[in-house]
């Protein structure tokens, strides 16, 4: 399993770090056959795995039993879990509890959560301080889809752009070992990875990061929307809806199940 070191290595010697989202045994289990750098539990799990608009429903149990689930098939993949919203937001004491169920009972090695305002900060520091290690999370923060007005862009205007990169800064000193830039110019995606010391990983922040994240069912062709910055490298949702539909006719026309398929045959 790779480590905060390695990952602060790769990044000193520009070899790009890769990570996908698993929410489950097969998609953990496929990551880590594929070599994957590291693993994310995400909050995505509301809209790709339980249908919801949006990840503001996800909670902390919801997250618990999908980070156990792929921590079962990726059991040699360093694993982040998110925070859902609202398990990091009411107290100190709560967020410490919630990001210690994520490690002991999600069996995760980090969490991630996001905003870089200064109660997020306290909240990095606190998590920190209990041996957990933090990922944060800036630019589009899905969880902020009310206050941003939708899934739109971030830091196009200057005073927007300033106050990220301030974030971020700000991210590093409170202790995080990682940072998720996501919905960003490149420009402002190329600078905080310059400025920072640790590692920046991107999704439609541009080719400057030190990393790349793919939601799973994006990047597989399983989703009904392409966003620009994804690239589907499978189509597989149409794969499994010809294999269904395939299985289907064979059912219907009697050639399944055929001889092979079945247990002491009758003679026809
Ligand atoms: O929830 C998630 O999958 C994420 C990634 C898109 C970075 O936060």
């Amino acid at each position: 399993m790779k480590s905060i070191k390695k990952f602060l290595q790769m990044k000193k010697q520009q070899e790009p770090i890769v990570m996908v989202t698993a929410y489950d045994y097969p998609s953990g289990r496929y990551a880590e056959a594929a070599e994957i750098d590291l693993i994310l539990t995400g909050d995505s799990l509301g809209m790709v795995i339980l249908g919801y608009t949006d990840t503001l429903q996800v909670t902390l149990e919801d997250m618990i039993h999908h980070t156990r689930a792929a921590r079962r098939g990726a059991t040699d993949t360093f694993l982040i879990a998110d925070m859902p919203h609202m398990s990091y937001h009411i107290s100190i004491e709560n967020t410490k509890i919630n990001a210690s169920r994520l490690i002991k009972e999600g069996r995760a090695n980090a969490v991630k959560l996001e905003g870089g305002k200064s109660s997020r900060l306290e909240a990095i520091k606190a998590i920190v301080d209990c041996e957990i290690p933090v990922c944060a999370h800036l630019g589009l923060t899905p969880q902020s889809i009310n206050t941003m007005g939708g899934y739109r862009i971030q830091g196009k205007e200057e005073a927007e752009y300033q106050a990220i990169l301030q974030q971020a800064l700000a991210i590093e000193d409170a202790g995080a070992f990682m940072l998720v830039l996501e919905g960003i110019p490149e420009r402002l995606g190329k600078e905080i990875t310059e400025k920072l010391c640790i590692p920046t990983i991107g999704i439609g922040a541009g080719r400057y990061t030190d990393g790349q994240v793919l939601v799973y069912h994006d990047l597989l062709g399983m989703c009904e929307f392409k966003p620009k910055f994804v690239k589907q490298y499978a189509n597989i949702k149409d794969e499994i809806i010809s294999s269904i539909s395939k299985w289907k006719a064979e059912v219907k026309d009697g050639t399944f199940p055929a001889q092979e398929n079945i247990y002491i045959p009758l003679e026809k």
